[in-house]
């Protein structure tokens, strides 16, 4: 596990599209492509408009990139409260890559159940498995209280098993979301977690620092077995960690 600390979002931010640059380079020459998944929230707004303005945009052959979601609210893909939506005005409008590379998760269906099996097996077939698929990268975010993905405290999702995509009811509005599980979240080659501000310091030092508790902190849950993890923080969100080295 890799952490490391910035001063502030805007470098932060700087620093993950550097690391995303190298990634998808590293991935495509290796394997052909790049296969990302992106989360929510506000804290990626920043990388994302980044990799889509220069000098990151054409560094990336996004002919390469296939674009999934690590989750999404169940609203419709314009709505304000809509993870694709974030990143349609801040990455998707701005680069050259085919709608087909792009996987918009369908969190909008009704039956939330079909959605979810739906999107299994498109990813399936995009990573050309019946299997697990092993991401080169996901991008994820952490709650106040350590949820990550839309994996909260004490819910069901944190023990599944065998789903890797499922409906939840979350508390954080809006409820009902779509969401990886566990098992597909820790095939990941690459986990990277951006996560900034003082109200998550306490999640940050428990989560890091205190006992394996996934239950009480999600964020625990993501240990790939074959994978490498990095945590990108803001000064203000790694205030209490004892180990800042
Ligand atoms: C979501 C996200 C969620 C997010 C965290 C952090 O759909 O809400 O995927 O897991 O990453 O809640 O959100 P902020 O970046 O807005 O603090």
């Amino acid at each position: 596990m890799y952490i490391a600390i910035y001063p502030d979002i805007d470098t932060l931010s700087r620093e993950a599209a550097q690391y995303i640059v190298r990634l998808a380079s590293e991935s495509i020459v290796m394997h052909g492509r790049f296969t990302i998944a992106l989360s929510g929230g506000s804290t990626p707004r920043k990388l994302y408009s980044l990799l889509g303005s220069e000098p990151y945009r054409s560094q990336i052959d996004w002919a390469l990139v296939e674009i999934f979601w690590s989750d999404e609210r169940c609203v419709p893909p314009d709505s304000e409260d809509s993870n694709y939506r974030m990143a349609r005005e801040t990455l998707l409008s701005n680069i050259p890559i085919a709608a087909k590379q792009v996987h918009r998760m369908p969190a909008d269906q009704p039956d939330r159940d079909v959605a979810s099996q739906a999107y299994t097996l498109e990813m399936q077939g995009t990573f050309g498995t019946d299997g697990i698929p092993r991401f080169d990268l996901i991008q994820l975010g952490m709650g106040p209280e350590g949820h990550t993905a839309s994996l909260f405290p004490h819910q069901p999702s944190l023990h599944e098993q065998q789903r890797l995509v499922m409906p939840v009811i979350t508390p954080k509005p809006p409820p009902p979301r779509l969401t990886f599980t566990p098992p597909l979240l820790n095939a990941a080659r690459h986990i990277l977690f951006l996560v900034t501000g003082a109200d998550k310091s306490d999640a940050v030092h428990a989560v890091l620092e205190g006992e394996y508790n996934p239950d009480e902190y999600p964020a625990q849950i993501v240990r790939p077995k074959d994978g490498e993890v990095t945590w990108m923080l803001d000064t203000a969100a790694a205030e209490k960690l004892r180990d800042r080295s």
